[in-house]
C-alpha cells in the first residue's frame, strides 16, 4: 500500500553538508499501524513530510498505491504535533475544510460530520472554536479533520506530544478506536517508546548515528494491551535495546542522543 525506496535526505551544502535520511527503505500494509521511533533529531519528521509530499528526497522515492508522491493529496490526511487545526474556524468548519476541498455535496459533508462527531464525543461542540476546547478535545478534533475526506493513510506526527500523561493514554485508546472503526493505514511518529508498544502492529526504529533503518520490531498483541503483562514488558525492553544499540555506535555526528522513557 505504501512503499518507501532508498529515500536519503541531506540539508545543507558543501562541508556543511548533513545526511538525515540515508537509504531509508520499507512498505507498509493497508491497515497496519506502523511507528516510526527514534531520538529526537533523528530524521522521524522528516521522514514524515516527505511521505505527506511537503518535501521531496534527495534521493529515492514513496509511492502510495502504486503513485510517486511529489505533493500532498487528499489520499493522505495528516496530524502534526501541535495539532493544527485553523484556530478562526470552529469545530464544524475545521472537520469540513477537507470535505470542500474535495467539494464533496452538501448533504454527504453533514452526514460525514455527523458521523465524525459521534465518533470522536464531539456531539454538541461543533460550534466551538479551537481556543474554547480542551487539549484532548482539540487532538481528536484534528484526527476527525484528518480522518473526513477518508484518505488511505494517516501520518501522524507526535500526535500526543502536547497532552499530559493522563490525557494521553486515554488518546491512546481513542485513537486505536479510530484506527480500528475507519480501517486505516497509519504512519505514526513518536519517541515514547511505550505509546510504540501499546498501539503499533510494527515497530521501525531509525538511527540519528547512521540515518538509516536500525532494526523492526513486530507486535502481535492482542489488542488493548495489557502495559503490566510480562509479554508487554518484554517488548518494551527489547525496543529500548535496540535504541541504546542505535545511539552508541560511537559516532559523534549525532548530536542529541536523548531518550525520553516513559
Ligand atoms: N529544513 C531543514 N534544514 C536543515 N536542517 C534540517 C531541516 N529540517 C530538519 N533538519 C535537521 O534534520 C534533523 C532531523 O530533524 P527532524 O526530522 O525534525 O527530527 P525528529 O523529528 O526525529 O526529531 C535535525 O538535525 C534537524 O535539525
Ligand atoms: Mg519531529
Amino acid at each position: 500500500m505504501l512503499e518507501v525506496s532508498a529515500v536519503t535526505k541531506h540539508f545543507g551544502n558543501g562541508s556543511a553538508r548533513k545526511t538525515v535520511l540515508n537509504g531509508i527503505s520499507f512498505s507498509v500494509e493497508k491497515e497496519e499501524f506502523v511507528t516510526l521511533l527514534g531520538p529526537s533529531g533523528c530524521g522521524k519528521t522528516t521522514l514524515l513530510t516527505i511521505m505527506a509530499g511537503f518535501q521531496s528526497p534527495s534521493e529515492g522515492e514513496i509511492r502510495i498505491a502504486d503513485r510517486v508522491v511529489y505533493k500532498p493529496g487528499p489520499d493522505r490526511g495528516f496530524v502534526f504535533q501541535d495539532y493544527a487545526l485553523f484556530p478562526w474556524m470552529t469545530v464544524r468548519d475545521n472537520v469540513l475544510f477537507p470535505l470542500r476541498e474535495k467539494k464533496v455535496p452538501r448533504v454527504q459533508q453533514e452526514k460525514r460530520l455527523a458521523e465524525l462527531l459521534r465518533m470522536a464525543h464531539l456531539e454538541g461542540k461543533e460550534d466551538l472554536y479551537p481556543g474554547q476546547l480542551s487539549g484532548g478535545m482539540k487532538q481528536r478534533t484534528a484526527f476527525i479533520r484528518a480522518l473526513a475526506g477518508s484518505p488511505d493513510a494517516l501520518l501522524l506526527d507526535e500526535p500526543l506530544g502536547a497532552v499530559d500523561p493522563q490525557m494521553r493514554q486515554q488518546l491512546q485508546d481513542e485513537l486505536l478506536m479510530l484506527w480500528m472503526k475507519e480501517q486505516k493505514t497509519v504512519i505514526m511518529v513518536t519517541h515514547d517508546v511505550d505509546e510504540a508498544v501499546y498501539l503499533s502492529d510494527r515497530i521501525i526504529i531509525l538511527s540519528s548515528v547512521t540515518g538509516r533503518i536500525e532494526d523492526e520490531v513486530c507486535i502481535s498483541l492482542p489488542r488493548p494491551r495489557q502495559r503490566l503483562s510480562s509479554a508487554y514488558i518484554g517488548i518494551k525492553n527489547e525496543v529500548f535495546r535496540v535504541l541504546q544499540r542505535s545511539c552508541t555506535r560511537g559516532d559523534s555526528a549525532s548530536e542529541d542522543k536523548t531518550l525520553q522513557v516513559s
